[in-house]
C-alpha cells in the first residue's frame, strides 16, 4: 500500500513544475518528521552536521563518482580497494551514507548509486558542500551566542556579525576571502556551477529586443559583483550578435581568476566606489544585494543610479520570497546572509521600498525558477 502511494507521489513529481516539486517535497518531509518519536527528533537534528562531514569524507575518497561511473553495485571490498579505504572502515561509512539516503545497499551489502549519488557526483557538489562545510558551518556555530550577545536581534552592521565572532576577524566576508584562498575557491566554484543557463534570467528577459540598434561601440551588460566571469560567458554565449561592450566587474581576488572569454572586458572595480562605466544598457546584479543590508543596498543603487541614463535598465537578480510558505532553502540562505553579512533575503514590499528609497522605479518582475523564487527585477530612473 505505501509503495503504491509513493509511486503515485512520484508519478506526480515527474511532471510538476518547479513550484509544484517544492511543495511536493516539502509535504514530504512535512508527513515523515510528523512520524518522529522524541528520540528520533533528536537525534535527527542533532547529527545534522554528520551528514554535512560524511559527505565530504565521501568526496574525498572519490566515492559518489566511483558508484556512479560503475556498470554495478560494488562490494564493501570493492569499494576499499579502489579508495583505499580500510575495508571495516569504507563499510561503515557506506552503511552510513545509505541510512541517509546518499548511496542505495542492497541485501547482500552491495553499493549503487542513486539519484542522491548522481547529484553528489555533479560538478557543483564539492565546491558548494565544501563551501558550506569550511565557510558557513562555523559561522553557523557562532549564531547562537552573536544573538544572546546582542539581544536577539537582527544585525545590520556587516563588520559586526556572526562571521566577525566566528573568524575572530573584524574584515568584512569578502575581503576575509581575499585572505583564505581554499575558501575563496570553493565559493567562485560554487557560484560558477550552481546553475543551468535554461534557469537564469536570459531566459525570461527579453535582451534582443531591448538592444535592437545598440552604439557597438557602448557598454550594453556591465555584471557588477560577477564572480569571474560566468554570467558574462552564458550573455556572449545566448546572445552572441547584441552589440556593444560586456564588462566583468568584481574585486581585484576574483578577477585575477576570472575567465578568459572573448569579447568580454574583465574590470577590477570595487563597488562602493562611483561606477566607472556610464550609460550601459543593463547593470546587472545577480545574488550581490541579498549579501548586503538596507543601507549599503541603498549606496549601491544610488551609485549604480548615478552612472545610469533614460536608455539604462538596472537588472536585480535575486529571489523574491513570498509572504508566507517559504521553503527551507531559501530560509537557510536568509539565515546564512544573516551570519555572514547582517543581511538576508527580502519579499517584493522589501526590494520596492529599497528601489524607491535610492529614486529608482521597479516596473517589472520576470519569475525565471519559481522553485526558488528566482527573479529578475527590471528597475529604471524614474
Ligand atoms: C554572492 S556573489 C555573486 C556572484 C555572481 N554575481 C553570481 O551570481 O554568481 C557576490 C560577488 O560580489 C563580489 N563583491 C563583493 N564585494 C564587492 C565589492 N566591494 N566590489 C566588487 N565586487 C564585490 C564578490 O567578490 C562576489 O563575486
Amino acid at each position: 500500500m505505501v509503495d503504491a502511494a509513493l509511486d503515485q507521489i512520484k508519478a506526480l513529481a515527474a511532471t510538476a513544475d518547479e513550484s509544484t516539486r517544492h511543495s511536493i517535497m516539502a509535504s514530504l518531509h512535512k508527513l515523515a518528521y510528523s512520524l518522529e518519536l522524541p528520540d528520533e527528533t533528536v537525534h535527527r537534528y542533532g547529527c545534522l552536521p554528520l551528514q554535512t562531514t560524511i559527505i565530504e569524507v565521501g568526496f574525498n575518497l572519490g566515492l559518489f563518482k566511483l558508484l556512479v561511473k560503475s556498470a554495478g553495485p560494488l562490494t564493501v571490498d570493492e569499494v576499499a580497494q579502489k579508495t583505499g579505504a580500510e575495508v571495516l572502515l569504507a563499510g561503515r561509512l557506506l552503511r552510513y551514507l545509505a541510512s541517509i539516503g546518499a548511496v542505495d545497499e542492497d541485501s547482500k551489502r552491495r553499493y549503487a548509486a542513486n539519484a542522491l549519488t548522481e547529484n553528489l557526483a555533479d560538478k557543483v557538489a564539492e565546491p558548494g558542500i565544501r563551501h558550506y562545510l569550511y565557510t558557513c558551518v562555523p559561522q553557523y556555530l557562532a549564531i547562537p551566542e552573536h544573538l544572546k550577545k546582542n539581544g536577539y536581534k537582527s544585525p545590520t552592521d556587516e563588520l559586526h556579525t556572526v562571521f566577525q565572532d566566528a573568524y575572530k576577524t573584524d574584515k568584512h566576508a569578502y575581503a576575509w576571502f581575499g585572505d583564505n584562498p581554499a575558501n575563496l575557491a570553493y565559493f567562485n566554484d560554487f557560484m560558477a556551477l550552481r546553475r543551468e543557463s535554461d534557469l537564469s534570467w536570459l531566459s525570461v528577459y527579453p535582451v534582443e529586443a531591448a538592444t535592437e540598434g545598440w552604439p557597438a561601440e557602448a557598454p550594453v551588460y556591465v555584471n557588477i559583483g560577477g564572480s569571474i566571469g560566468h554570467q558574462c560567458a552564458q550573455f556572449k554565449a545566448v546572445h552572441p550578435n547584441v552589440p556593444g561592450r560586456v564588462i566583468l566587474q568584481d574585486l581585484p581576488h576574483s578577477i585575477a581568476q576570472a575567465l578568459p572569454t572573448p569579447k568580454v572586458e574583465n574590470m577590477v572595480h570595487n563597488f562602493w566606489n562611483p561606477q566607472p562605466v556610464h550609460g550601459a544598457k543593463f547593470y546587472f546584479m545577480r545574488g550581490v544585494l541579498h549579501n548586503h543590508p538596507d543601507l549599503k543596498v541603498q549606496t549601491l543603487l544610488e551609485l549604480t543610479k548615478a552612472a545610469m541614463t533614460a536608455d539604462s535598465v538596472l537588472l536585480i537578480d535575486e529571489m523574491i520570497l513570498p509572504e508566507t510558505g517559504v521553503n527551507v532553502d531559501t530560509t537557510s540562505m536568509d539565515l546564512t546572509m544573516l551570519a555572514a553579512f547582517a543581511s538576508g533575503e527580502r519579499t517584493e514590499a522589501q526590494w520596492r521600498r529599497l528601489i524607491e528609497a535610492a529614486g529608482l522605479k521597479l516596473i517589472k518582475t520576470y519569475v525565471y525558477n519559481g522553485g526558488s523564487y528566482e527573479s529578475v527585477m527590471d528597475v529604471r530612473l524614474p
